[in-house]
This record gives C-alpha cells, sequence and structure tokens, in this order.
C-alpha cells in the first residue's frame, strides 16, 4: 500500500489482518499519532454502521478503512463535510468501474437503487471546535450475493454485481484515496456552494417522495433544496417545509 500512496497526506498507514472495528482502532491511535492515518482492516469482527447498526466486514470481499484527519474548523464548518466526502466516493466509484453511482445524502452512495457504500463521521473538539475528524468508509466491491447476509440482498450491491467482473481493490484505493484528498483540500479552502451542482448530478434523492427519519421525527416528502451549510430542505404532501441536517431516509 505504501509504494501507492507516496504522495499522499497519508503518510501513516495501518493495515491488520482483522479487527473488531477499524474506527475503533483509529480512536485509540489518535490518542498516539498528530498526523493523518489510515486505517485498513481485511475483516472486522464488529464492524458498525449508523444508528448502532452493525456492518458486515468479511475477507477479499470490501474496503474496510477509517481515516484520522486534523482539520481545526469550527463545528459549524465540520457540516458539509460529510457532502465533499460523499463527491470524492461518487467520483472514485465512477471512475474505476464506468459505473453510475448515486449519493443518497447524508451518508449512502448506491448503484442502480443499492446500497455499495456507507460511512460515518466521528469528531473529536473541544471549546476551540473541531480537532479531530474520524471518517469510516465500508464499499462493497467484488461481493458476490452469497456474501451478503439474506437480509439485505435486495438492497445492497457491490461493484462485481453490477459491473460483473472483479475490481482490483488496490487500484481503487489508490483511487479513493486521490479523490478524497482532492475534496478534502476543496472542504478545506472552498465554501460547499461552488461544488453544489456537482453535487446535485449525483445525487440520487430529487424528485422522489421518500420516508424521512430524524429522532421521533418522520415524515414523507420531497427533497426540494439543498443549503449552502449542508442543511436539505424537504416538502411533505401538505406543502409544509421540513429542514434536516441529518435523517436516515429509505428508498
Ligand atoms: C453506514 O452505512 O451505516 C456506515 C457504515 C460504515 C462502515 C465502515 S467500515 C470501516 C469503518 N469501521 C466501522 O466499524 N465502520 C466503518
Amino acid at each position: 500500500l505504501s509504494y501507492l500512496l507516496t504522495d499522499s497526506i497519508f503518510q501513516k498507514q495501518f493495515v491488520y489482518e482483522e479487527v473488531t472495528s477499524t474506527q475503533t482502532v483509529a480512536h485509540e491511535l489518535l490518542m498516539e499519532h498528530d498526523e493523518p492515518l489510515l486505517i485498513l482492516s481485511e475483516i472486522q469482527t464488529v464492524g458498525r454502521g449508523r444508528f448502532k447498526r452493525p456492518w458486515a466486514s468479511k475477507r477479499d470481499t470490501g474496503l474496510w478503512m477509517s481515516l484520522v484527519l486534523h482539520p481545526n474548523i469550527s463545528y459549524q464548518q465540520i457540516a458539509t463535510f460529510n457532502l465533499f466526502i460523499s463527491i470524492a466516493i461518487a467520483e472514485a466509484i465512477k471512475n474505476v468501474t464506468q459505473l453510475e453511482p448515486k449519493i443518497k445524502w447524508p451518508n449512502d452512495v448506491y448503484i442502480n437503487d443499492k446500497k455499495v457504500c456507507g460511512f460515518l463521521t466521528e469528531i473529536n473538539g473541544d471549546s476551540d471546535g473541531v480537532h479531530t475528524i474520524i471518517c469510516g468508509i465500508g464499499i462493497n466491491i467484488n461481493h458476490t450475493i452469497e456474501d451478503f447476509d439474506e437480509s439485505i440482498r435486495d438492497t445492497a450491491t457491490s461493484f462485481k454485481l453490477e459491473s460483473k467482473k472483479e475490481t482490483d481493490r488496490y487500484i481503487f484505493i489508490k483511487a479513493l484515496i486521490d479523490s478524497i484528498e482532492h475534496y478534502y483540500e476543496a472542504f478545506l479552502s472552498q465554501p460547499f456552494k461552488e461544488l453544489k451542482e456537482i453535487y446535485k448530478g449525483y445525487s440520487m434523492i430529487w424528485d422522489r417522495t421518500l420516508r424521512y427519519t430524524e429522532g421521533n421525527k418522520q415524515i414523507y416528502g420531497k427533497a426540494v433544496d439543498l443549503k449552502d451549510d449542508g442543511v436539505l430542505v424537504v416538502l411533505d404532501d401538505t406543502g409544509e417545509r421540513h429542514h434536516f441536517i441529518s435523517a436516515d431516509i429509505e428508498v
């Protein structure tokens, strides 16, 4: 891996055979390192998704990775980080596989209406702002249908299932890291509004009535706007507008 990433900001790479979760390992390693970290594992025994859901992470199938970054930004600025990262992931998938990835706001990437990638962003900070971002990314690459748990076979997919061919995981990792570095740089230097049209081009939620759940609130509606600060505006059947900073959307 290191020879693929000689120009990368991720000069500290930790590659494991098996861990509980690369997120957990990342939280431990960041105590001892001040520089950006890349943590990869072939297997995760307790991979985790958003909303405390488990994330299946078998050997040879996907990419299970956590990145540690030290941006020094305000809590307000972190709100658009996921938007930049989702463009980075979608663009890397498109370039390597020639498939048509779509972003499902705020944290997923889909291909042909099935989930191929999920990521989660955790932060460490204090009264001065956000000091550390721990971004965990899971991508289904060479899964066959049997590699997925039966409960998600209708809703999950992999590059292989969609393109009918194997993807070299290291070629993909290199493309993904390049793309993430590019969009992380953009995140630090440009307001999201400059990338909004690119984001909307990848987005799969426009013009569809979908179910939005955030905490106890649940509505059916259509996304009509994504504000410059990352807030999603959803219009329900009665014409009422709802604002979401994060949500679970059922497609
Ligand atoms: C989701 O869709 O809910 C987010 C899934 C995130 C999975 C990745 S795999 C690498 C990292 N380690 C984890 O335990 N989770 C993230």
